[in-house]
């Protein structure tokens, strides 16, 4: 099975399980959540489901939904009120306590307000995302204000990062998010330890947010994970 297929059946299967008219569905980012928002799109024109009201963690999906006639809404709208009933979600890595790192994409700023707005949180991945310990393959992204690049990248080395600015393509210079801003992506040498440095990075003056999600202290917002094998499986791991 190819990586795309993989990616459009473990979006379905979560789809399948999770999502029930009426919800108020948070919906990700990237190749893998974009499948699912069109899961979704499909079950409504079907009629299968009905009166799902929507919240996109992009302007990628924000014009995904458009173009399937999916109702949209933000967080703040009458109708959402400031929670949702689910989100699905992709991710960049996994590791064995269902932690994550996201932010490929450059949405995670919206994506963890999103995700800590919702009463169930789903990610789906295909099995290539799965690791032992997050942050020494995959870059951690911080969203930054631009303003903030120089001192933010020197605060990160001192944590023992190795620091990038995310270069746009097909535009000159760097990458600018959703929100105006610009993204370090950050990578260590040595397994770090994600939810200490989740806090740690964001108390950074010039921080906006960083792509380690691994639930807020006192609750725990570790998402169910649905893993797509190449077998043709989906595996659960709550
Ligand atoms: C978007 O910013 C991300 O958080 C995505 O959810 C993440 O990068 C996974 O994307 P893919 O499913 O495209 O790998």
């Amino acid at each position: 099975m190819d990586q795309t297929t993989i990616k459009e059946m473990v979006a379905a299967s979560a789809v399948d399980k999770l999502v029930r008219s009426g919800m108020k569905l948070g919906l990700g980012t990237g190749s893998t959540a974009i499948p699912a928002v069109r899961r979704v799109g499909a079950l409504l024109a079907s009629g299968e489901l009905c009166d799902i009201l929507a919240v996109p963690t992009s302007f990628q999906t924000t014009i995904e939904c458009e173009k399937l006639g999916i109702p949209i809404f933000s967080l703040n709208s009458r109708e959402i009120d400031g929670s949702l009933d689910l989100t699905i979600d992709g991710a960049d890595e996994v590791d064995p306590d269902n932690r994550c790192i996201k932010g490929g994409g450059g949405a995670l700023l919206l994506e963890k307000i999103i995700a800590y707005a919702s009463a169930q949180y789903a990610i789906v991945v295909d099995e290539s995302k799965i690791v032992k310990n997050l942050g020494l393959k995959f870059p951690v992204p911080v969203e930054v204000i631009p303003e903030a690049r120089i001192p933010v990248t020197l605060a990160l080395e001192k944590l023992g990062a190795e620091v990038k600015l995310r270069e746009a393509v097909r535009k000159a210079g760097p990458v600018i998010t959703d929100h105006g801003n610009f993204i370090l992506d950050i990578l260590f040498g040595t397994a770090p330890d994600p939810s200490a440095l989740e806090a740690e990075i964001n108390r950074i003056p010039g921080v906006v947010e960083n792509g380690f999600f691994t639930g807020p202290a006192g609750r725990v917002l570790r998402p169910a994970i649905f893993i797509g094998h190449g077998n043709g499986n989906v595996e659960r791991r709550d």
